[in-house]
Parts: C-alpha cells; sequence; structure tokens
C-alpha cells in the first residue's frame, strides 16, 4: 500500500512538473512581450533624446534628436501598442512623444520627412481626428516637396556628401511618399499626390536591376536628369543585395499600388518580392541576413528590421494579389520572431521589443541590435495580421 502511494505521489508530482512547464511555456511568449511594451511605459519622455537603438553590450540606449530619420518611430510605437492593448496610458504617452516632432515639419535638409512624421502623426490620426495632426501633416508634405526636381522627375534623398553626389535618390525614400498620398487625401491638393507619382516612376525606372532586385542610391544629374552612378551606401558592395533595401521596395511599391492601383506599382511590388522569397541565402526562419551576399554568411549578422518591414508589407502584398506565399513569410517571420532568440529578455530595461536588426553595417554601427524601426514594424506586422 505505502509502495502504491509512493508511486501515486511521483507520478502526480511529475504531472504537476509538466502542466507548469507547459502553462510556462504559454505564459511566457505573451507576458515577454507584455513585459517588452511596458518597457516603453515605464521609460521618461524627453523632447530632445529619442530612443534608437540599444547596445546590450555596453548596455547603453542610443538617444537621437528629432531631426534624425528614426525620430517618429518611438512615438509610433506607442500608438501602436495602445492599439494592440487598448491601454489608455500608452496613447496618453504616443502624444507627448508624437508632440516632440512637430518642429520638423520645418525641416528641409532631409528626405525623410515621411518616416519621421507619418509613424507619428500619421499612427495618431488613426486613432482621433486631430485638425492640428492633418495641418502638421500637410506642411510636412509641403517641406519636403521643395526637394522635388521635375527634370529628374524626383524628390532628392540626402544633402551630405556633396562631393560624391549630385542629386542622390535612395530606395528608402518610396517609404515618404506615403505621407504626400494622404496629405492629397487630407487636403484635396492633387500636388503632393502628383510629385509622389513622378517620384516612384522615375525610381521604378532605374532603381532596378534585371533580378528584379534594387540599388540603394541613384545619383543623378539635376541640370539634366541624366544617371551619374548606381551604387551602395549601406549595402555589401554597389552590386550587393542589402536586405533593408529590398524591404523598402517592396513596401513602397505594394504601398503606392494602394493608393494608385497601378499595376506596374504592384507588378514591381511582387517581382521584388518573388526575388527575395526565393533567394538561397534567405535563412529558414525568414530572417534575412543583412545583405544577402555578405561572404560571411552564415555567420553575418541578421537584420530583424527588414524582416519585420518585409513581413508587414507582404500582408498587404496579400491582400492585393491573394498569393498565400506572402502571407505564410509573414507569419513565417511573425512565428520566429515571437521567441526567446528575438524578443528581449525582461531584465533588459531598454524600450525595445525585438533584438537582432543591423543598422548600418559598412559604418560598423548598431549590428545586431534592438532598433526602434524593427519593432515599429513588428507592432505593424501584428496589427495588420489581426485586421485580415
Ligand atoms: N533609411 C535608412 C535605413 O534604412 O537605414
Amino acid at each position: 500500500m505505502k509502495k502504491f502511494k509512493n508511486h501515486f505521489l511521483t507520478i502526480l508530482f511529475l504531472l504537476l512538473i509538466i502542466s507548469c512547464n507547459s502553462k510556462e511555456e504559454k505564459y511566457s511568449v505573451e507576458n515577454a512581450l507584455k513585459n517588452r511594451y511596458e518597457k516603453l511605459l515605464n521609460y521618461t519622455p524627453d523632447s530632445l533624446s529619442f530612443p534608437r537603438s540599444y547596445s546590450i553590450k555596453k548596455n547603453e540606449i542610443k538617444k537621437v534628436p528629432s531631426k534624425d530619420w528614426t525620430s517618429g518611430f518611438y512615438a509610433g510605437n506607442l500608438w501602436q501598442i495602445y492599439e494592440i492593448t487598448g491601454n489608455k496610458e500608452y496613447k496618453e504617452l504616443a502624444k507627448k512623444w508624437t508632440a516632440f516632432i512637430e518642429k520638423e515639419k520645418y525641416n528641409d535638409r532631409t528626405h525623410d520627412m515621411g518616416f519621421k512624421v507619418f509613424c507619428s502623426f500619421g499612427q495618431g490620426l488613426k486613432h482621433e481626428e486631430n485638425q492640428h495632426y492633418k495641418d502638421v501633416i500637410i506642411k510636412s508634405s509641403q517641406t519636403l516637396i521643395s526637394r522635388y526636381n521635375d527634370t529628374v522627375g524626383s524628390i532628392r534623398s540626402w544633402d551630405f556628401n556633396k562631393k560624391r553626389w549630385d542629386f542622390p535618390v535612395i530606395i528608402d525614400n518610396m517609404m515618404n511618399l506615403e505621407m504626400l498620398f494622404e496629405a492629397t487625401k487630407i487636403s484635396k491638393d492633387s500636388t503632393f499626390h502628383k510629385i509622389a507619382v513622378k517620384h516612384a516612376n522615375t525610381t521604378l525606372k532605374n532603381h532596378f536591376r534585371p533580378d528584379n532586385s534594387c540599388f540603394h542610391v541613384v545619383d543623378y544629374n539635376p541640370t539634366n536628369g541624366n544617371i551619374r552612378m548606381k551604387v551602395t551606401h549601406q549595402g555589401y558592395n554597389d552590386a550587393s543585395v542589402w536586405a533593408r533595401g529590398q524591404g523598402w521596395a517592396i513596401y513602397g511599391y505594394t504601398m503606392a499600388y494602394r493608393y494608385t492601383k497601378d499595376e506596374k506599382y504592384l507588378a514591381q511590388a511582387e517581382a521584388t518580392a518573388n526575388f527575395y522569397l526565393n533567394h538561397k541565402n534567405l535563412p529558414k526562419d525568414g530572417v534575412p541576413y543583412w545583405d544577402f551576399e555578405d561572404p560571411a554568411i552564415p555567420n553575418a549578422p541578421r537584420d530583424v528590421s527588414a524582416a519585420t518591414l518585409i513581413s508587414s508589407a507582404m500582408i498587404e502584398l496579400y491582400q492585393f494579389t491573394k498569393n498565400e506565399t506572402y502571407l505564410n513569410y509573414s507569419k513565417k517571420v511573425i512565428t520566429s520572431l515571437k521567441s526567446k532568440e528575438y524578443i528581449l529578455e525582461p531584465t533588459i530595461k531598454a524600450p525595445f521589443i525585438l533584438n537582432h536588426s543591423t543598422g548600418n553595417w559598412p559604418k560598423k554601427d548598431e549590428i545586431d541590435e534592438p532598433i526602434v524601426y524593427g519593432d515599429y514594424y513588428f507592432l505593424e506586422t501584428l496589427l495588420r495580421m489581426k485586421s485580415l
């Protein structure tokens, strides 16, 4: 009888451990995310320092001023966490961080207006009817189109490195068009929409290679519109396939199709998406190496920001094409990223969610780290998936 009792107790004990473990497994993914969101809630607003990335090794948050191209993502993350959780505290914080960006509406030294203003004020507009937010978007769009050159048919990207470039246009610039398309919807002034279309057409003509991958930078002669060179700034080399650049292209042309219904934009988005999905160097978990042609592969750093950007774009691409390959890729990325390998552990206080993005490999800057825009497109992917 005693032996039977001992046996019974051992089995009961084992069952208890198994059930605790399986509960903890399930619990840990949801809680890991909740825990990360709370890190943003506990981070004190500062109008002059926007959290951009985090070095785990140095335990140091890289903070940037509002003029940095990434400044709007942090507010965007708070708006999106508010949408996911329904917790109004996130909304209050999002409003504060959004307001800190406003002075950028006058900054005509950059093309990154869409990233800064649309990822903050634009997100805010999804959650409340706010005339002031609309006014900021219109003013910012007016500032952005002051960089448009009709001879080139593009908005100039950068002003730096004038010795090397005359009129550089980068594939990333496609993302800023979303704000221009919206500006026309808000103001009924078609100028913004027309310039966005011109820019998208010029980029379509000149940025893509025969295999449908894209160059990072195309530099033009601003006087006659001729192409001076097709090169890279953040990729491995001029001819290589910089992962995030492919993402800006896939996202940019899918979004441009949303506003124009121009079939050639959808065709380019699909062609670049297919190139990306069929590349022999795309890892099984769907999170790309920072550049598909880094000779260090399989030991090259990954870029989670490219994975989240592309998984978000592919949900929209699936909605337009009904091609499940795109949706399956997004599902795979979400599954991969919702793991301990990618979600930052709870002991890290910095206000970020995911690890393993790569910012600027040639400069050895932000390699394999949490970066704010990796989180932004992750949250967008979760929301887009939920809305299907
Ligand atoms: N837009 C700059 C980058 O992708 O790093």
